[in-house]
């Protein structure tokens, strides 16, 4: 913006002065910058989060249905939504996101974000903020890095459903204002489950907000949706008080009812029985009109005919079919991309499916994942889950951020070296320098993958030494400059320096997972929290850099318990106990983590799955730590659940997880 010169001259005298400079100077000065803006402590800049936010490869860990590499198929990521909106970003850049009509990106996006009422935030100092202030701002933040990537998925004529309540919703929509310039298309209000309580101090709340904005500010795909209302059709009659004369029914003359007279004129009436609108009614024997049932009507913003909560999966805050079929019909088309960044129980895809859309849906909670699996699995073709069964379109589960490294290790070593250049985000070009082939750059400095040789007994070999550093360096030493990157497996490496400093030129190595490493990334890498109780669930959940997975180490008890009697006919009083004795999390982590964390309180939950078919699991049933704490650590479930093969996961904080697999015959009689 061009500002004048006694602007410019009372900016300069201000500085001169130290003094602080008018607010009005803020806009202008710094372009971009919009009449109304929500200033917070910690706010970063736009362009500093999409290019500090890293993106993590996606680890296909399970296919259902026939999924091929190459081909669109629908997506359920586990992982921290951010890093993961910045892997799906780069696939949009390079065309592997594409609407039925050929728009890049995805063409709608829903988000039913935490609404971070139960969090507590911490200040600065490492302690719990109680502010209201630092709560909002952290949340706010902590959201706002999201809107952004979610604004570049987007395709040009897409847009975003957000769902809040009462409490942020008012800042959300002033940042989204910011995030979204102003497109914004309007609220819709939704209903909450209906309470009736006398002893409140205020109304209870009945409704949660959707915030809704367009990409852009021209075009945006949007689809009237009609609904059926459920009035019924209803007689009226055609005679209003006052004297009037007989007119002609159907050939007859008619007088009206002593001391009324007929409402319609003669040629009124004539066009009304042409048109069907006037009949004879049977139960009166008078000539009345029809008012048919109303049965389409087109929706406007209030959705408070429908209820936005569901309760089908056992998921907490699960969002209801109906909901997400307004949604979906009103702004994506068929074999558009719909996107779930915080999908939970998966509604979105759920319906996105039934409705002909492709889906991608994200969640950090691994009970998320697989109330999802179990959900996509056993689909019923109509909303609100009723009709006959229908079998998903295929989609794959990856993982972003925390690996299965035994599927790492079976890669090829072609697909292990691009995951590896992927996870550090270098550039992928491969080179040769004195011989060795390199594999690309990080900035301008080479960078090797490190490579696992197999050795005399075909096992595959994972050692690199201070000798191996020596002799890369008497080869290349005088061909490079200051420094020189390494990409390999943490259990490899034989030193424990994050370099090796040889004549002025630091070798890095880059350890898988990134957990141990702090030298070259400013943010210290951060695990994924898992829920510890139902009322967690909704937790704000964050990650910074990927791990592996590191099974954690559970010692349990298995057996029957006698109750004695009979529940009821045939049907003995005996109980399935899982006792866990021990559980301890095998993290790895550069700042330890004290003993006691990594004990029974790091223990997350545990599923079960009782009729496991040996192709994937699929949750049956779920004990949150806090629910386990409370019953001395014993899981119970009815002896009639037991089958031959049963898969049992115990989950740690970290997302980690045991799988074990038990059988009837694992279960001895114990008397009580
Ligand atoms: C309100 S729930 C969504 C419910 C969903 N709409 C449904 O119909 O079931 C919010 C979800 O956000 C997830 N979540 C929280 N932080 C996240 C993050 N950083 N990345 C991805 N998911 C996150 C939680 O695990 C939770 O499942």
């Amino acid at each position: 913006m061009k500002k004048t010169s006694i602007q410019i001259e009372t900016i300069i005298n201000l500085l001169r002065e130290g003094k602080p400079l008018p607010e009005e100077y803020r806009w202008l000065l710094f372009e971009g910058k919009q009449e109304t803006e929500l200033i917070y402590a910690g706010k970063t800049r736009d362009v500093d989060v999409l290019t500090e936010t890293m993106a993590v490869p996606l680890q296909k860990v399970k296919v259902f249905g026939d999924v091929k590499d190459e081909e669109w198929h629908n997506m359920l990521i586990f992982g921290d939504n951010l890093q993961v909106l910045k892997t799906l970003l780069k696939m949009k850049e390079e065309g592997k996101l594409k609407n039925a009509d050929g728009t890049k990106g995805v063409r709608l996006i829903y988000i039913d974000p935490p609404f971070a009422t139960k969090q507590e935030f911490m200040a600065k100092n490492g302690e719990k903020a109680y502010q209201d202030k630092i709560i909002g701002a952290q949340f706010l933040e902590w959201l706002r890095k999201r809107l952004i990537l979610l604004r570049e998925l987007l395709s040009d004529d897409g847009s975003i459903y957000v769902h809040l309540d009462w409490k942020m919703g008012h800042y959300v929509k002033v940042l989204m204002d910011e995030v979204f310039r102003n497109n914004f298309l309007g609220e819709i209000v939704v209903g909450r489950i209906k309470k009736s309580d006398k002893n409140v101090k205020f109304f209870n709340t009945a409704i949660d907000s959707l915030y809704v904005y367009s990409k852009r500010a021209d075009i945006w795909v949007f689809h009237p949706v009609a609904f059926k209302i459920l009035k019924k059709g209803y007689w009226h009659s055609l005679d209003a008080p006052g004297e009037g004369e007989a007119r002609i029914f159907f050939g007859k003359l008619i007088s009206p009812p002593p001391g009324r007279h007929w409402m319609w004129d003669q040629k009124r009436i004539d066009e009304a029985i042409e048109k069907g609108i006037l009949r004879l009614n049977p139960r009166t024997g008078k000539p009345e009109y029809w008012v048919e049932p109303e049965r389409e009507q087109y929706l406007d913003s209030n959705w408070t005919d429908i209820s936005a909560y569901s309760f089908t999966t056992g998921f907490p805050t699960e969002k209801s079919e109906p909901l997400l079929e307004r949604i979906i019909k009103a702004s994506s088309n068929e074999g558009d991309i719909v996107l779930d960044a915080f999908a939970g129980s998966g509604t979105t895809g759920a319906v996105a499916e039934k409705l002909g859309r492709r889906w991608i849906m994200i969640d950090s909670s691994k009970f998320a994942i697989y109330t999802m699996i179990k959900r996509m699995l056993n689909l019923k073709e109509k909303i609100g889950n009723k009709g006959k069964p229908l079998k998903p379109r295929p989609f794959a589960v990856y993982n972003a951020g925390l690996y299965d490294m035994k599927i790492l290790k079976k890669l090829p070593f072609r697909e292990y070296r691009k995951f590896a250049l992927e996870l550090f985000q270098c550039k992928d070009e491969p080179h040769t320098l004195a011989g060795i082939e390199l594999d690309g750059y990080l900035g301008q400095d080479h960078v090797y993958v490190f490579r696992w040789k197999k050795n005399g007994n075909g096992k595959t070999e994972y050692v690199m030494d201070r000798g191996f550093i020596d002799n890369l360096h008497s080869i290349l030493g005088n061909r490079i400059g200051k420094r020189f990157f390494i990409i390999a497996p943490a259990a490899s490496v034989m030193f424990l320096e994050d370099y090796i400093e040889k004549d002025g030129i630091r070798y890095y190595v880059l350890r898988i997972p990134y957990s141990v490493i702090d030298e070259l990334h400013k943010k210290n890498s951060k695990a994924l929290k898992q829920p510890t109780a139902d009322m967690n669930v909704n937790d704000v959940m964050e990650q910074v850099g990927f791990d592996f997975i590191y099974p954690p180490d559970v010692e349990c008890e298995y057996y029957i318990e006698d109750r004695g009697g009979q529940m009821e006919l045939g049907k003995e009083n005996k109980e399935a106990v899982i006792r866990i004795k021990g559980f301890r999390s095998n993290i790895i982590s550069k700042k330890p983590i004290p003993e006691e964390e990594l004990g029974l309180k790091s223990l997350s939950m545990v599923m079960i799955d009782y009729d496991y078919n040996g192709e994937y699991f699929d949750m049956d049933d779920k004990w949150f730590a806090s629910d386990l704490e409370k019953n001395n650590y014993e899981i119970r479930f009815p002896v009639e659940k037991l089958t031959d093969r049963m898969m049992i996961i115990y989950m740690d904080v970290f997302g980690n997880e045991r799988k074990e697999i038990k059988g009837k015959k694992d279960f001895k009689l114990k008397r009580k």
